[in-house]
């Protein structure tokens, strides 16, 4: 099982994004959190933004979507370049035509889930997705607490991803760090986002290759 180590730039400089990416040239891509001030309570960029960094950056980029009407928005993601376009599912009025058309524009399909939503009612819509997102806190801000209660549905999603076969990605997000890393990598993800952990390191790379070291380490047992 590969790891992937995603920084999400929400607490770096969100005026000088392709800088901020430059810093973490170890990183598998980064993690981009477009909010909307109405899927949460919380505003940070569109999809003008995201062409301008896809402009300045070969890197792969995982477009977070915590925005209402995802159906709507999504595909313009997909369209302008990014390899990976997660909604949310409690924002999705047609999930499996969303899932299919971002697909059909050549990127990734995920799915996110809040915290509190639960994977067991998709089992079925495993197979129009390349990824599942879950929460490890609510939406909205960076430099939250990891919510240890979502550690058995990390491990009851993976259950799920392994019965499907294929290979759907298991993304974490929120109070990723040194210290609960190896606790999500042990329940199954293997796909780290870390805001905080990498952007407020003296060293955010060097931090990139602790949580894949701390992650794959982990992940065996
Ligand atoms: C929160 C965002 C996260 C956030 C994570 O709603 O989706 O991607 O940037 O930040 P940390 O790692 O600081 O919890
Ligand atoms: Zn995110």
């Amino acid at each position: 099982m590969g790891i992937r180590i995603t920084p999400s730039v929400l607490n770096a400089d969100l005026a000088d994004l392709n800088a901020e990416i430059a810093r973490v040239p170890d990183s598998d891509a980064i993690h981009l959190d477009v909010m909307d001030n109405r899927f949460v309570p919380n505003l940070t960029f569109g999809l003008p933004v995201v062409e301008r960094v896809r402009a300045g950056t070969e890197k792969m980029l995982d477009i977070h979507l915590m925005i209402a009407e995802a159906d709507r928005w999504a595909p313009g993601y997909a369209e302008a370049g990014a390899e990976s376009v997660t909604f949310h599912i409690e924002a999705s009025d047609a999930p499996i035509r969303l899932a299919r058309q971002l697909r059909s524009l050549g990127a990734r399909a995920s799915m996110g889930l809040r915290p509190a939503t639960p994977i067991e009612p998709y089992e079925d819509l495993l197979g129009e997705l390349d990824m599942v997102l879950l929460m490890t806190v609510e939406p909205g801000f960076g430099g939250q607490s990891f919510l240890d209660m979502v550690l058995p549905k990390i491990q009851r999603t993976r259950a799920l991803l392994d019965k499907h076969g294929g290979d759907i990605w298991l993304q974490v997000d929120g109070g990723v760090s040194p210290e609960t890393i190896e606790r999500c990598a042990e329940a199954g993800a293997d796909t780290f986002v870390a805001g905080s952990a990498v952007y407020k390191a003296d060293d955010p790379d060097a931090m990139v290759r602790t949580l894949r070291a701390l992650a794959e380490g982990a992940a065996h047992h």
